[in-house]
This record gives C-alpha cells, sequence and structure tokens, in this order.
C-alpha cells in the first residue's frame, strides 16, 4: 500500500530518500513525509498532496543528516493531512518510526497510552506505535530493538514498520508482520524499502524480511532476528529485474499484479471488522440500532464494476435483513424521480470515490433526507465527504485502469455490511452471522488457490482470443458477476461481450448463439446450480463453446464443459469473490494475446469525474 525508504551511510540522508520515494511514486499516495537525525536530534518534514509538496518544504528548511527514513501514505486511519503523513514521533521527538499496513488494536492502545499520559498529534493507527515504543522504552531502559521486539507482540494486525531513534543515531529498526519489508547492505550503506524499485540503484543484493522478523540495519550491515529475539540467517536475493518490471513486481502489466495482489486485499479489508465472539465490528458506521432497525429501504447506486459488486450485494442485504433493495446506476438515479425519505439507507459504490454520477446520486439522496453510506477505496476522496459514514475497502491503489482487487475489496466490504446490518437489527442469528464470517476468513486462501488456475485460463485466452462474440451468463448473485465478467473483456480486449442473466438468454440473446461463440457461464449457489445446469445444455444445443466455471469435482460441469474453470466452494452469496478471478484472468490472457494493453485501455479513464 505504502511506500518506505530508509538509510543510513556516509552521504546526505535527503536526496536519497526524496529519490527512492520517488521511485515508489508509481504506486500512489497522498501524502508524503521524512525524518532525519543530525547531532542527536530528529528532524520531521511532512505534506499532503503531491512529493513536489514535500520537496517544496524540505528545500526551504536545512535537513541535514546521513540516516533517515521516508515514506509515501495512502490513507487508511485519519484523512490525508499533513499530521496524518508519516513519519509518526513519540512525546519527546526521540523516535521516529513509519508503517505501512493497518494497527488493528489501534483504538485500545490510544486509549491507554493517552491514560500513562502520553499526548497524540495525528488521527492514524501508527503514532500508537511510537508512543508503544517509547513507553517500553522508558519502563525498561532498553534499546531500540529489544523495545520493538516486545512491541510486535503488542501490536494486532498487519505492520511494516521502520524506526529510528536519536539515541541511536546508526541504525534504523525494521519489523515485518505481514506488509513486505526488504532490507540491504553495500559499501558502508544500510538500506530499507517496501518495494525493490527504491533499492535499485543502492544495490541487487536484497533480504526480503520474512514474517514476524525484526533487522537491525547499520552502515553496511544487516542482522535478523525472529520475533522470539533469536537472530537468523536470512537469505539474500539476488535481483535480476530491470526498474519497469520492479515496478510492477516482476508482473507484466499492473493489472496481472493487482489480480494476484487480491488474497491480501481480502485479508485487508476483513481485517479488524471480526470479533473474536464471531460478531461484525464495523467502528466506521455509528448509527444507533434504533436507527438501523428504522430503515424501511436501502437503495444502492454506482456505476460500472462498482454496479455490479452492488448488484451482488442487493442478494447479501435482502438474504441477511429482509430490508427490500433497488439498485441504481448513478447516472439514471435522480432522473427517475426516486422515491426516499428519511428511512432509506442508500449506499453509494465508488472505488475511486470521484465518480460524479455516483456523488450526484448521493447528494441527491440526502437531499431527500436519506441517510448515505459511501464505500470507497480512497481516504479523503469527496464521496468520504458527502456521505453520513464511509467504509474503506483496503485494497491500495490500483493502477490498472480496468477494477480488479478494489471490486473484490467492494465485495468483501458489501457482504460485511450486509451482516451488520443483519446482526444489529437481529434479523439474523448470532450463529448464522459466525458461520458467515467463518467462510470469509477463509477467502483469502481461497483466492490464492483461484489464482492457480492461472495457466489454464492462459490456454483458454489462446483458443479464444479471436472471437468476435462473448456471452456471458449466470444466475441470482452469478449474474453480477457475468456482468462483471463481460465489463473487464470488453474494456481491455475490445471484443464485444455481452453479459446475460442465464434465464434470459432464450428471450433473445439466445440468437446470437453459432457453432464456435465462445459462453462463458458462472454456475454458483446450490439452488440455482440444476437451472444453470439446463441454460448450459440450451447453449451446447447451438453449437457454442461452453466455458464453466463451476465448484470443483462436479462432475456434471465436467461433462458439459469445453473449458472448466473450477473454483472452491463457498457459501452462495461469497461465491462472487471467487468467481469473479478466472474471469478477471481471461480478460486480461486475451488482451494480451490481442498484444493490447490492458493497463490503458482507450477511451477509459480511472477517474470519471464528469457526468
Ligand atoms: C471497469 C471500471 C469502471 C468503473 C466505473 C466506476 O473496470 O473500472 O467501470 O467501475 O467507472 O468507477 P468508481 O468505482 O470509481 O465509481
Amino acid at each position: 500500500m505504502c511506500g518506505i525508504v530508509g538509510y543510513v551511510g556516509a552521504d546526505q540522508a535527503l536526496p536519497l530518500l526524496v529519490e527512492g520515494m520517488e521511485r515508489l511514486e508509481y504506486r500512489g499516495y497522498d501524502s508524503a513525509g521524512v525524518a532525519i537525525i543530525e547531532n542527536g536530534k530528529i528532524a520531521t518534514a511532512r505534506k499532503a498532496g503531491r512529493l513536489d509538496a514535500l520537496i517544496d518544504e524540505v528545500e526551504r528548511r536545512d535537513l541535514p543528516g546521513t540516516i533517515g527514513i521516508g515514506h509515501t501514505r495512502w490513507a487508511t486511519h485519519g484523512g490525508p493531512t499533513d499530521e496524518n503523513a508519516h513519519p509518526h514521533v513519540d512525546c519527546s521527538g526521540t523516535i521516529a518510526l513509519v508503517h505501512n499496513g493497518i494497527i488493528e488494536n489501534h483504538d485500545v492502545l490510544r486509549a491507554r497510552l493517552s491514560r500513562e499520559g502520553h499526548r497524540f498529534a495525528s488521527a492514524t493507527d501508527t503514532e500508537v506505535a511510537a508512543h508503544l515504543i517509547e513507553s517500553i522504552i522508558h519502563e525498561r531502559s532498553c534499546s531500540l530493538r529489544e523495545a520493538v521486539l516486545e512491541a510486535v507482540d503488542v501490536l494486532e494486525g498487519a505492520f511494516a514498520l521502520v524506526c529510528i531513534s536519536s539515541d541511536e543515531p546508526d541504525r534504523i529498526v525494521v519489523a515485518r508482520q505481514e506488509p513486505p519489508i526488504i532490507v540491504g547492505a553495500a559499501d558502508g550503506i544500510g538500506l530499507v524499502a517496501s518495494d525493490i524499485p527504491a533499492l535499485l540503484k543502492h544495490t541487487r543484493d536484497v533480504i526480503p524480511l520474512d514474517n514476524r522478523q525484526v533487522a537491525e540495519v547499520l552502515r553496511g550491515a544487516v542482522t535478523v532476528f525472529d520475533f522470539e529475539g533469536n537472530e537468523v540467517e536470512p537469505p539474500v536475493v539476488h535481483v535480476e529485474w530491470d526498474m519497469e518490471a520492479a515496478e510492477k513486481g516482476g508482473y507484466e502489466d499492473f493489472m496481472l499484479k493487482e489480480i494476484f495482489e487480491q488474497p491480501e486485499v481480502v485479508r485487508n479489508t476483513l481485517r479488524g471488522r471480526v470479533d473474536l465472539g464471531g460478531r461484525v465490528r464495523l467502528d466506521e458506521v455509528h448509527w444507533d440500532d434504533e436507527t438501523l432497525q428504522g430503515i424501511t429501504k436501502v437503495v444502492v447506486v454506482a456505476c460500472g464494476t462498482s454496479f455490479h459488486a452492488g448488484m451482488a450485494a442487493k442478494h447479501s442485504i435482502e438474504h441477511y435483513t429482509r430490508i427490500p433493495v433497488e439498485l441504481d446506476l448513478a447516472s439514471e438515479f435522480r432522473y427517475r424521480d426516486p422515491v426516499l425519505d428519511e428511512t432509506c439507507l442508500v449506499i453509494g459504490i465508488a472505488q475511486s470515490g470521484e465518480t460524479a454520477d455516483t456523488l450526484a446520486a448521493i447528494r441527491y439522496a440526502k437531499e431527500m433526507g436519506a441517510s448515505v453510506v459511501a464505500i470507497t477505496n480512497v481516504v479523503g476522496s469527496s464521496i468520504t465527504r458527502d456521505a453520513d459514514a464511509v467504509l474503506f475497502t483496503h485494497a491500495g491503489p490500483e493502477i490498472g485502469v480496468a477494477a480488479t482487487k478494489t471490486f473484490l475489496a467492494q465485495l468483501v466490504a458489501l457482504n460485511l455490511f450486509a451482516l451488520y446490518l443483519g446482526q444489529q437489527r437481529l434479523s439474523m442469528e448470532p450463529q448464522k452471522v459466525a458461520e458467515t464470517l467463518a467462510a470469509m476468513e477463509a477467502l483469502p486462501d481461497q483466492v490464492e488457490e483461484v489464482l492457480l488456475l492461472e495457466d489454464e485460463v492462459r490456454r483458454a485466452a489462446k483458443r479464444y482470443a479471436d472471437a468476435r462474440d462473448f456471452i456471458f451468463i449466470g444466475r441470482g448473485v452469478g449474474t453480477a458477476v457475468a456482468l462483471e465478467g463481460a465489463l473487464k473483456l470488453k474494456e481491455i480486449s475490445y471484443i464485444h461481450a455481452e453479459g446475460y442473466p442465464a434465464g434470459e438468454l432464450k428471450h433473445g440473446a439466445i440468437a446470437l448463439l453459432e457453432p464456435g461463440v465462445p459462453v462463458v457461464a458462472v454456475m454458483t449457489g446450490a439452488k440455482l446450480y440444476d437451472k444453470m445446469l439446463a441454460n448450459v445444455e440450451e447453449v451446447r444445443a447451438r453449437g457454442a463453446e461452453v466455458i464453466l466455471v463451476a465448484p470443483r469435482g462436479d462432475e456434471r460441469a465436467r461433462a458439459l464443459a469445453d473449458q472448466l474453470l473450477e473454483v472452491p466452494s463457498t457459501k452462495p452469496l461469497l461465491s462472487p469473490i471467487l468467481d469473479t478471478i478466472p474471469l478477471q484472468l481471461l480478460a486480461y490472457f486475451i488482451t494480451k494475446e490481442k498484444g493490447l494493453p490492458p493497463d490503458k485501455p482507450r477511451n477509459l479513464a480511472k477517474s470519471v469525474t464528469v457526468e
């Protein structure tokens, strides 16, 4: 998500940190900052906005010193402001740290540390780590490394932490629990970065820290420990990639990288939102139970891929809460004179948070007295200012124009929200909530399993890349997947593709079927399975090529498929989270077969800010 750099050596740290941060700009960020030690003191500079704003700031001030850390932030907790930009410092200004990830128990720790007299200067989860380390050093009179080793046992969630202390101005201490972080040493210098591009200028021999490891990085030397404090011998990896390949993490395109980031994205979007008692915890949603009980109708408004997430969410919300759900394309919504009042809850979905039609739709809904919750991936985006509550997806910046990982994150967030409504309105048995959450927690590993289909999908793409038309069919939540599969394919490969509810096929679109036309059928949840099989029979009877996305091990599906893409089973309402992935891969590989650029399809923009 965010970008981290660290340097300790003989040269001035500032230009090297800025250069490293520039190398990470491609990832997207909303603020940036550095901390440098000179003469036993830490100086920081932090700025919201582009790196240029930080560069202007550091050019105005003198920040000498040969050890420092830098960070480009993609906001998750607390908006993209100067105060929330990293590095964060402790009360005494002795420790500075930067962080990637999400500290789940930040609120509990903040309350505890505040009671102990610590003063907080930001709204971030990260700052608690600085104060926690300060309090440990104060209590134990220990080194920075010892304090970090103790802090990692207290911090819950995901973190790559990179810390410096003016009391130990010769070292950077790094800790990893999940988000990747790389360390390295070369002639008289020590280096840290979240991504390889930031290091390539200095070294090609790097040490990617393993999960639950701490490193001490000195001038020309790195020592690595496990979380128990035992020294370990880390493997050194030689990087062959050029800069462009390094930016894409070795993948050919950002889109493919983002598809492969999805296990982590699902994990991050769930993080901190499921408590140990098997209940949904949404700290961001602060309506009281009486207001939630009073909801008579939910209206979902969105565009494009986000609309498809809303289409799947309609099923979950109605099933879990028994509240009727209307689904509207945001561009149509306010022109149809919709019936809205204060008992309506409107859900606006926009990964960018800037889609003009979606913003206009939720503003209209607010004028009509409805409550609005926004689902977005961008902290500080316009939609967050207009909504009454915001549920963030934690997908990290998405660079490919076609939405992939943000779609999966939306599906996860919307299912959590639907469960939350069911839980708070008591329309769901606690046992059912807990069971569904357990199924959701299994999803990141299942997403990983689906990604193993890569080679099979690549072969299918070769086979069908020359098709002129594609039809995608599904039923129930599978219809949303079919529509999304068709959208992905048409927007990047420029092949004409239609997504259809399978039962609707015979009312018109079946006329398009002839021998050789590829039909992708999404075989979802149990109760519609037999009906889907019957629809696939209809398709086969017209000589079409059948590509099935089906539950693993189903012989009936195998018998009908020209190309079978098997996915693990989950609860039917969660199945879009798995079923979409082979279709994303199919669109991607067909586009590559055609020699087209998947990251930058013609005529499309990542953020659609005009009506
Ligand atoms: C498709 C795609 C678009 C967006 C649509 C809405 O891959 O990216 O269809 O989904 O423009 O964008 P957001 O979610 O930002 O409102």
